[in-house]
């Protein structure tokens, strides 16, 4: 790598928002490391986008500690440092009531959505802070600031995201470490559309203040501001990307 490149350490990456914002770092200069445990798309993404620029896959499952740190490790083996950090892997879960939820869904998607948003944290600023700086951003949702009935594990797991990213902010910022979330609303993804139905996306759209559902792209571009210098004084946020969605 040539002297003065940035670095982008993607998680998430083989689909969806994470794809999306793993390209628009490829496409800002970033070597960027594409990481997820679905190596198949992950290894599809990273040679698609190797046209666009410096970028390699690192099949990872962000809810084994040793994994993610594995993947820093090897993020600054090939590149040297880790200027911008987005933690998108994440997993919806099946709907349930809160009393019927059962402790073995509530359990993995806290330990994906919540637990492997802190181990991508930790390790990312363990390695910020042997360089002396960069900027984190940890994809919640409007399911983390607000209640939406029938998803509290996802929900709690959300809004969690919301806290870790609140605290590390307060107590890393002095360390030149910036840490915020973005929150999106209804996006069109693989997620999406494995767990709505086009007839319940419409119903949700009736309602809705935009009408329409968000593209990857939207977040990606929110993700790229709040790691770029132009966002020099945006600490501990959590940016709603939702169309107005949670200012009903
Ligand atoms: N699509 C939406 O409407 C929406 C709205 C708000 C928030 N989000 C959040 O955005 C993020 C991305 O969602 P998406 O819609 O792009 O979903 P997606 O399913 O298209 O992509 C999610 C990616 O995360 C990866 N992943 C899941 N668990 C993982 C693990 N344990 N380790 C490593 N990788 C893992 C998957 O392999 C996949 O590539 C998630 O955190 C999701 O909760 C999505």
């Amino acid at each position: 790598m040539s002297e003065g490149h940035k670095v982008a350490f993607v998680t998430g990456a083989s689909s969806g928002i994470g794809r999306a914002t793993a390209e628009a770092f490829i496409r800002a200069g970033y070597a960027t490391a594409l990481v997820d445990r679905d190596e198949a798309l992950g290894k599809q993404a990273a040679e698609e986008f190797g046209a666009l620029g410096e970028c390699m896959f690192i099949a990872c499952d962000v809810a084994d500690d040793a994994a993610v740190e594995s993947a820093v490790a090897q993020t600054v083996s090939a590149y040297s440092r880790i200027d911008a950090a987005f933690n998108g892997a994440g997993i919806d879960g099946e709907p349930a009531m809160t009393a019927d939820y059962s402790l073995e869904g509530w359990d993995r998607i806290m330990s994906i959505n919540l637990r492997g948003v802190w181990l991508c944290v930790r390790h990312e600023i363990r390695q910020m802070l042997r360089q002396g700086g960069g900027a984190i951003v940890n994809c919640a949702s409007s399911a983390g600031l607000v209640g939406v009935g029938g998803l509290s594990a996802y929900v709690a797991s959300k809004h969690g995201v919301v806290g870790v990213t609140r605290s590390a902010a307060l107590e890393y910022v002095r360390s030149n470490i910036r840490v915020n979330a973005v929150c999106p609303g209804m996006i069109d993804t693989p997620m999406w559309q494995r767990s709505i139905s086009p007839e319940m996306t419409e119903q949700l759209l009736a309602n809705d203040p935009i009408g329409r559902l968000g593209q990857p792209i939207e977040i990606a571009e929110a993700v790229l501001w709040l790691c770029s210098p132009a966002a020099s004084f945006v600490n501990g946020q959590a940016l709603a990307v939702d169309g107005g969605f949670t200012v009903q």
